[in-house]
């Protein structure tokens, strides 16, 4: 049975790759330090694979304690997920970022490196393809980045890519998401978010479960069908199984390899309301507000690379994904606490 190393685990992605992981075979070995993400976690997994999941408490960037966890067990490969994804914060604290992320990924290589393991696929972000490219977005358009952590992101790929060249024992994967959203059907597991949350998802279930008053729609005057933004969101459950079939791919090849994981189609802010509503039954207030700087009218994949070479294609819908998002917020109103 291999063993793949997941940091991060205990996070919102983490937690929902472990499960697919554990269901594919593969067994799985969490590192977190809990800074985003909670203990209850754990117990959660527990009772949704039935089983105990190795875990070890600590940061990435805490060498001694990396090369502990990999002394400890024969690690075939990671998937590297542990890093913090504020947008906001990292305008405010960019060397907390800088070193969480930037720093911490390369502790973890050179740990890897001590211990022989070359297999690391990795936690990207469509948010490299930067302001000025089109959608649908493939994977050789150019990158750029407009917030120290859309710069980490950047900055870890390409230090990814610059080790592979320059060992080409290593293999890399380094994976783009779009916007997940969604939770486990189980509701156990799911997004929570410290404090207000930025993101659009979680903030439409905190008003519709009452801990906010209204949503905020971030500018009504795009160039899209409504006026509203436009996004590629994605079920985490299927963003986890596109982790286990990269895996398979990573263990099989060397060099480094780049797949966007999305749907390939974009809906507004105003569509999703409309979804949740529908879906779920719950009305959702909101009001027309000022755009929000550094964001773009428009971001969805071109998903055709991971279909073809991962065999990977997200079969939720968008009502799977308020169904679940509600199920999960609905029954655990304060996330992990209490
Ligand atoms: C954001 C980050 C992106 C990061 C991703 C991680 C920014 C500019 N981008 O993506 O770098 O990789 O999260 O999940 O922060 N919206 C509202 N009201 C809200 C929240 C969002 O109208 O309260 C709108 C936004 O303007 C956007 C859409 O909803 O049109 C999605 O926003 P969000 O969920 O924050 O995701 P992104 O901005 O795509």
């Amino acid at each position: 049975m291999k063993k793949i190393l997941v940091t991060g685990g205990a996070g919102y992605i983490g937690s929902h790759t472990v499960v697919e992981l554990v269901a594919e075979g593969y067994e799985a070995i969490i590192v977190d330090d809990f800074s985003n993400s909670s203990a209850q976690v754990l117990a959660r997994l527990k009772s949704i694979i039935c089983r105990e999941i190795s875990f070890y408490q600590g940061s990435v960037s805490d060498k001694e304690f990396m090369n502990r966890v990999f002394e400890e067990n024969h690690i075939d490969a990671v998937i590297h997920f542990a890093a913090y994804k504020a947008v906001g914060e990292s305008v405010q604290e960019p060397l907390k970022y800088y070193e969480n992320n930037v720093g911490g990924t390369i502790a973890l290589l050179e740990v890897m490196k001590e211990n022989k393991v070359d297999h690391i696929i990795f936690s990207s972000s469509a948010t490299v393809y930067g302001m000025n490219n089109i959608s649908p977005l493939t994977e050789d358009l150019s990158t750029s980045a407009i917030n120290p952590y859309g710069y980490t992101k950047l900055m870890m790929e390409q230090i990814l890519t610059d080790l592979a060249l320059a060992h080409s024992d290593w293999s890399v994967t380094n994976l783009r998401y779009f916007n997940p959203i969604g939770a486990h059907e189980s509701g156990l597991i799911g997004e929570a978010p410290n404090g207000i949350p930025n993101n659009l998802m979680p903030y439409i279930t905190q008003v519709a479960v009452g801990k906010l008053q209204e949503l905020s729609v971030f500018g009504n005057d795009y160039d899209t069908h409504d006026g509203t933004g436009v996004r590629d969101y994605i079920h985490v459950v299927d963003l986890a199984k596109g982790h286990v079939l990269a895996l398979k791919h990573n263990l099989e090849n060397k060099g480094v390899a780049v797949f966007n994981l999305g749907t390939g189609i974009g809906y507004s802010v105003l569509d999703m309301v409309k979804a949740f509503e529908n879906v779920n039954g719950v009305k959702i207030p909101y009001a027309i507000k000022d755009r929000r700087p550094g964001d773009v009218a428009t971001c969805y994949a071109d998903a055709s690379k991971a279909n073809d070479i991962l065999g990977w294609k997200a079969e939720k819908t968008l009502q799977d994904m308020m169904r679940d998002s509600w199920r999960w917020q609905s029954s655990n109103p304060n996330g992990y606490e209490g």
